[in-house]
């Protein structure tokens, strides 16, 4: 069995607004094992980056703080590390790929240079080593011509180049775990493909632990090994991908799962959930989902329903399973 690489333990991180206190992470746990994908899936503003920026330990403070729970990696806590044990943790265990990556890459170095900088930095290689590297990296993230895209400019690549230059630079250092903030979500159809597939070959190579967010059920099921579906600041169901997909439970995932579009099908007519992720600030104590339920119940209207296992491997928040229990 492969032992787990991450572990969020009854997480919050909260913001201090203005208006109030947003409740982005509200007590949230699950885990990513080693080499496995695991994906975070819910509407916008769910807390989904908040999760992975608290493990990145870069919440804004202020007004951001984690103010309750864990963060377990390797087995250790990263909450008690230092910054500068912090600072080598993200440079050489975890590493970060975003939706834009030109706001990632600087436009007046070379990619070849900030892979190479970045190799340079947590690998202490020489700088001709650090070149011959950055294009190794550039050819196994299956760009043509290495040897002369090592001296091009951020401008001078298409925007599915500068994908893969990004996912070069972060596994340059051979991480433990690659984060993935919708990385595809800017791409068009066919380079989201590619990408995709990029990943999953890097993924069996090195045996790099994915944590892949996005709000899109069609890359989910391509891509993830087990799914984390977040609601308005909570885990509200978990699964393995097939179950998930076989047998979702809680409302919300099985309102998302109708509203994933099939192949070929009138993006007009798509179906969407009613209704809108509630205000954060203030959220009374019950099921946040309720408003926008067909099932709600009375009792969905005065608690918050436990996540609980329903059966081995498969998690859900919702009163409607709570019979019997
Ligand atoms: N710096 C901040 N200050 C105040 N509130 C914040 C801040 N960053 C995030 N939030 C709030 O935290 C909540 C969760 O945001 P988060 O970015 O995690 O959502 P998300 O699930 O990643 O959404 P998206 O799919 O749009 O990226 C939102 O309500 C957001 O407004
Ligand atoms: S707890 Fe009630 S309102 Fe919430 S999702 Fe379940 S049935 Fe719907
Ligand atoms: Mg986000």
């Amino acid at each position: 069995m492969a032992k787990d690489l991450v572990e969020f333990r009854n997480l919050k991180t909260y913001f201090y607004t203005e208006d109030g206190i947003v409740k982005a992470v509200n007590d949230v746990s699950f885990k990513i094992k080693e080499g496995e994908t695991v994906g975070i899936v819910g509407e916008s503003g769910c807390g989904k980056s908040v999760t992975s920026m608290s493990l990145m330990r870069l919440i804004p403070n202020p007004p951001g703080k984690i103010v309750d729970g864990d963060i377990l990696f390797e087995g250790k806590s990263i909450l008690s590390l230092s910054e500068e044990e912090m600072r080598e943790v993200r440079g050489n265990k975890m590493s970060v790929i975003f939706q834009e990556p030109m706001t990632s890459l600087n436009p007046v170095f070379t990619v070849g240079y900030q892979i190479s900088e970045a190799v340079i930095l947590h690998q202490k290689l020489s700088k001709e080593e650090a070149r011959k590297k950055a294009i190794e990296m550039i050819k196994l993230v299956g760009i043509p011509r290495a040897e002369e895209i090592v001296d091009a400019y951020p401008h001078e690549l298409s925007g599915g180049m500068r994908q893969r230059i990004m996912i070069a630079m972060a596994l340059s250092c051979n991480p433990r775990l690659l984060i993935a903030d919708e990385p595809t979500t800017a791409l068009d159809v066919t380079i989201q493909a590619q990408i995709l597939d990029l990943m999953r070959n890097i993924k069996e190579k090195l045996n790099t632990s994915i944590m892949l967010i996005t709000h899109d059920l069609g890359v989910i099921a391509e891509m993830a090994d087990y799914v984390v579906v977040m609601y308005a600041g909570k885990v509200v169901e978990e699964a393995s991908v097939e179950t998930l997909f076989k047998k979702p439970m809680h409302p919300y995932t099985t309102g998302l799962l109708k509203s994933k579009p099939a192949l070929n099908q009138d993006e007009k007519r798509l179906y969407s959930i009613p209704g809108q992720v509630p205000n954060p600030i203030g959220m009374p104590d019950n099921c946040y989902f309720c408003e926008r339920c067909e099932k709600a119940m009375d009792i969905c209207k005065k608690q918050i329903p436990p996540l609980i296992e329903i059966e081995p491997g498969h998690k859900v928040a919702c009163w409607l399973y709570e019979e019997g229990k």
